[in-house]
Formats: C-alpha cells, structure tokens, sequence
C-alpha cells in the first residue's frame, strides 16, 4: 500500500491577473507551488508527489524543488501539463508507478491545506471509502440561473436548500485503479475528479475541509493567503 499526490499546476491563473503562470507566483517569497507541495510531503503518508508543471515551465519547477527544503523522505517526479485541468491530471496520473495503490489529487492553488485534512483524506480512503473529497457548509445561498451571454439580468431557476449543499476542496483522493478509469473513460468537461468516479456509478464520500484549504482564485485571495501564513508564523 502506497500513497502518491498529483499536484496539477499547470494553469495560466487568468482569474488572478496578469503575470506568471499561478502555481509559480509567491505568498510571502514561497512560490505557491512550493507551499502546495509541502503540505502534501508533510503527510507522513504521501512518499511522491507528481507535480504537473506550467507547459513549458517544467526545468522551472524542477529548479523550484531542488531549491527549497522538502521532506527527505518523499520522491519528487515533475512532469509537463495540458490545456485543461482533467488534461493536466491525466498526464499526472501516466506518471505514477505501478506500486502506488492511493492516489491524492490536490491543487496547487490551495497552498495553505493544513496537514490533518490531508490526513484524514488519505484515512478514509484506507479504510475502505473509494473516493474522498474535503468539503465544508456554505455560507451563500445559491441560486441556479439561466446564464445570459449579453449582460442582462439571469433569470433565477431554483434554489436548492442550503444545508444539503457542500463546498469541495482538495486534496481528493481516491482508490488509483479507480481514478485511472474515470479518467480513460470520462469524457465530459468537470470541474473536479470526484464528479468522474461518480459518472462511473461509485459513491463519492466527504469528510470535513477546512477554511485554510480555500483556492487562490482571484487578487483578494492572495491577501488571505499572505494573512493566513503571516498568522502562521506569527
Ligand atoms: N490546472 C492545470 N492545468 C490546466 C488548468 C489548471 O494543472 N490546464 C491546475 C491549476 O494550476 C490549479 C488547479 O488546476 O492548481 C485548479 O485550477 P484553477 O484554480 O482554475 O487555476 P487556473 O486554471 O490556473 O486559473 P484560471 O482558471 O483563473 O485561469
Ligand atoms: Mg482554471
């Protein structure tokens, strides 16, 4: 039995802004790749990552790990992206020897997930859960519309009851034969790699998230992200 992490990270971060590719820019002089990276090698339990690098930015990542203190214990493989997220994991999950038998798929774009939550991933899929997502309450309602391409006010089609809705994180993680099917057989657009297994029929299960696991997506989440880690080390 043994537990890999794939960590795509091959985005261009457009939600973010201008500037480099998002994994490769810096909270507090960390390239966010490298924090997302330590908080899967911190689990005693995850002995590879699989980083799954900016298209042409591979040499990059490659200088990245060698220059930042990493778990002595944990094997590092970096392996160049594709143009979408699934497209990204799939190349990650090529990667992966035979032996690896649990698989984590964890953005680089939540850089801050605390380590018990990795934990308690990895838990509940060794005693027996074929696919884990973290995941927590919302604070929002939600409001199913019809989109509008031109601007004008959406017209709201349902709002489903609150308390039965979760917000999904990562890591994720799964049984490897399991994900390795989804991913040769789900052809859809997702927009994470639990809603595959389900497509395949499998029953998808959540433990807690946590706050700190949330995704830098926009400018506002990079000042959180700065917050939370000066907090840290304060
Ligand atoms: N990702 C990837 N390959 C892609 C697109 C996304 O590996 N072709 C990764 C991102 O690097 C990120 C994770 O998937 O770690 C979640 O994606 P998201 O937060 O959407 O990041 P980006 O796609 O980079 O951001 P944006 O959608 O704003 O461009
Ligand atoms: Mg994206």
């Amino acid at each position: 039995r043994r537990t890999a992490a794939v960590i795509p990270a091959a985005g261009r971060g457009v939600r973010l802004g201008p500037g480099a590719p998002k994994a490769l820019r810096t909270l507090n002089g960390t390239p966010m790749l490298i924090h997302a990276v330590r908080a899967m090698a911190n689990s005693r339990a995850v002995s590879l990552v699989v980083v799954v690098a900016p298209q042409d930015g591979a040499t990059e990542v490659k200088n990245l790990l060698a220059e930042h203190a990493l778990p002595e214990r944990t094997e590092f493989l970096v392996v160049p992206g594709g143009d979408t997220r699934q497209e990204s994991v799939r190349l990650g999950l090529a990667a992966l020897p035979a032996d690896i038998t649990t698989v984590l798929v964890h953005d680089a774009a939540r850089p801050l997930v605390p380590v018990d939550t990795v934990d308690a991933v990895i838990e509940a899929v060794h005693d027996g859960a074929p696919a884990v997502v973290p995941a927590l309450p919302l604070a929002d309602t939600v409001k199913q519309v019809e989109p509008s391409a031109d601007g004008s006010p959406e017209p709201v089609v349902a709002t489903p009851q609150r308390a039965q809705l979760r917000s999904v994180q990562t890591p994720q993680g799964f049984d490897r034969a399991l994900l390795a099917e989804a991913h040769a057989t789900v052809t859809q657009d997702v927009t994470d790699d639990a809603s595959m297994v389900e497509q395949l029929g499998v029953q998808v299960v959540v433990v807690p998230g946590h706050e700190e696991a949330f995704k830098v997506t926009r400018p506002l989440d990079l000042v959180l992200a700065e917050a939370v880690l000066a907090r840290r080390r304060a």
